[in-house]
């Protein structure tokens, strides 16, 4: 096979010049990213750095006011919901039906969304996606955030989704969930989905992410890539988190 049509056939996520505005503030200033099948792409930013306002571009929840969005080959604008189909997303607070158990919250967005809802394929996937046994017939509403994002993984399993977006996964979980989740997410890349990640979890992104970006006013300010199984060195992207978006404050 070509090189250079594997190439492009991988890339599951690609923003191009990518630019918005809420009202007359520009949040995103012409962001250039791809994201490929098989790759976990860690954005990190500061509070208010456009992060969110990314994934809900790839999500088609808002209109870019410039540049494009493409979702395997497809322009979101263009066709948000094929987009959409594609697409597994993890907010930061997942939101499942309360009163019902993880195996009938699966049950019911898979049917919804026209895919198979048998019971060996959602065991299989909570399975995977590693949730209790013990938890999978029992309401969510009493489930932790970590219990939550488990939900949120096993249905997006299910779906046979190629692409996952997640909202900061790790924040407010301890280490352990935290290394927990992080070890999913190194499974799923490891069975071809491309994943992109909001996150301020340093740790965890030098240890899981083939490449990280740092978002500053606007754009994409560096954009670093793990070299084989060298990872990425904590404490240096740590100095460098810190840095971003500074030159324009102490100038
Ligand atoms: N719906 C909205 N209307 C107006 N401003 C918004 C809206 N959503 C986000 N913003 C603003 O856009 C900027 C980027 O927000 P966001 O993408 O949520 O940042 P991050 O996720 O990196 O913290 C922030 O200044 C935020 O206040
Ligand atoms: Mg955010």
């Amino acid at each position: 096979m070509e090189q250079s049509l594997s190439d492009k056939r991988d890339v599951v996520l690609e923003a191009c010049d990518l630019r918005h505005q809420y009202g007359d503030k520009a949040v995103l200033r012409g962001l250039n990213f791809k994201v490929a099948a098989g790759e976990i792409y860690a954005l990190l930013g500061g509070n208010g750095a456009g992060k969110s306002t990314t994934l809900s571009a790839f999500l088609g929840l808002i209109r870019p006011t410039g540049g494009t969005v493409r979702v395997m080959d497809q322009d979101v604008t263009e066709a948000p919901d094929a987009a959409r189909a594609k697409i597994a997303y993890v907010p930061e607070n997942v939101a499942l039906y309360e009163h019902l158990t993880a195996r009938e919250n699966l049950s019911y967005f898979l049917a919804l969304a026209g895919a198979d809802a048998s019971a060996s394929r959602i065991e299989a996937a909570l399975e995977a996606a590693g949730l209790a046994p013990d938890a999978r017939g029992r309401r969510v509403g009493g489930f932790s955030k970590g219990m939550r994002q488990k939900t949120a993984i096993g249905l997006a399993i299910a779906r046979h989704a190629p692409v996952l977006l997640l909202d900061e996964p790790t924040s407010g979980l301890d280490p352990r969930a935290a290394a927990d989740f992080n070890r999913l997410l190194d499974a799923a890349r490891s069975r071809g989905m491309g994943i992109l990640m909001v996150t301020h979890d340093l740790l965890g992104a030098a240890e899981i992410a083939d490449r990280i970006g740092f978002l500053a006013d606007g754009r994409l300010e560096a954009e670093l890539t793990a070299e084989g199984e060298a990872r990425f060195d904590v404490r240096a992207l740590h100095a460098r988190y810190v840095r971003i978006g500074q030159t324009d404050a102490a100038a």
